[in-house]
């Protein structure tokens, strides 16, 4: 039997507002609000990634509706020059790719200099050694299991290794650190996800696109606790 640190057990539902009617955020939000820890923010460029998606006054607008929690996933190059205007539009935590970046100790200070949270994110093909050192300057750490840039994609399941990793490098170290994983997340994938030993799920087409919303929440919260 593992020990795991209090973080395992802290389940936290992410939804990615990218699967959202964009011409309806706010209703889309007050939906789920009740329902869940925090809102997924796919910040996209059209650089980092080959899609676009919003920036900081849609994010401005939302944050006007709502006092969720917002975790922004920034899929730009040069994560770093938004910082501050992140924090000013309503964000509280930057997660950056650690393929953006060249010094993510230097990322996380200048991030919680402007009173952000601060995380790193890890794509498919990156090894996970290219995060180790620098998981315990992370509130949280995010895995992906889809190539970032579109929602509805299929999961990898190539990656949980990865998560296992985190896990036991949290606990081992007794880091106070979430681990997220993002892309494909369904019942199914979640569960997975979950054994491997991450606590923070982000869904956009499983929760958005569902004909209710809410019970998707709670499909996805009785598959995570094995229920
Ligand atoms: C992909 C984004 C994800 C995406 C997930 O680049 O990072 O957050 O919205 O969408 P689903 O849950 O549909 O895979
Ligand atoms: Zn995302």
């Amino acid at each position: 039997m593992p020990i795991h640190s209090h973080s395992m057990d802290d389940i936290k539902i992410a939804p990615s507002l990218l699967a959202a009617d964009f011409a309806d955020l706010a209703g889309e939000i007050e939906r789920i609000e009740q329902h869940v820890d925090m809102l997924h923010l796919d910040i996209m460029d059209g650089h980092f990634v080959p899609n676009i998606s919003f920036g900081m006054p849609v994010i401005a607008s939302i944050r006007a509706r709502s006092n969720l929690v917002f975790d922004c996933h920034m899929m730009t190059t040069n994560p770093d020059l938004y910082f501050e205007d992140l924090r000013a539009a309503g964000g509280d935590l930057a997660m950056i790719h650690i393929e953006a970046i060249t010094d993510p100790t230097e990322a996380a200070a200048q991030a919680r200099a402007t009173g952000l949270g601060f995380g790193l994110v890890v794509n498919p093909p990156t090894p996970v050694e290219a995060i180790e050192p620098f998981v315990e300057l992370c509130d949280m750490v995010l895995v992906m299991s889809v190539h970032p840039g579109f929602g509805g994609q299929h999961f990898m399941s190539e990656v949980l290794r990865k998560v296992e990793a985190i896990r036991k490098w949290v606990d081992v170290s007794a880091l106070d650190v979430d681990i997220q994983i993002d892309g494909g997340i369904n019942p199914a994938t979640a569960r997975l996800a979950r054994e491997a030993g991450a606590n923070v799920f982000v869904a956009g087409t499983a929760i958005f696109r569902a004909d209710d919303p809410v019970a998707a929440i709670d499909r996805l919260r009785e598959a995570i606790n094995g229920t």
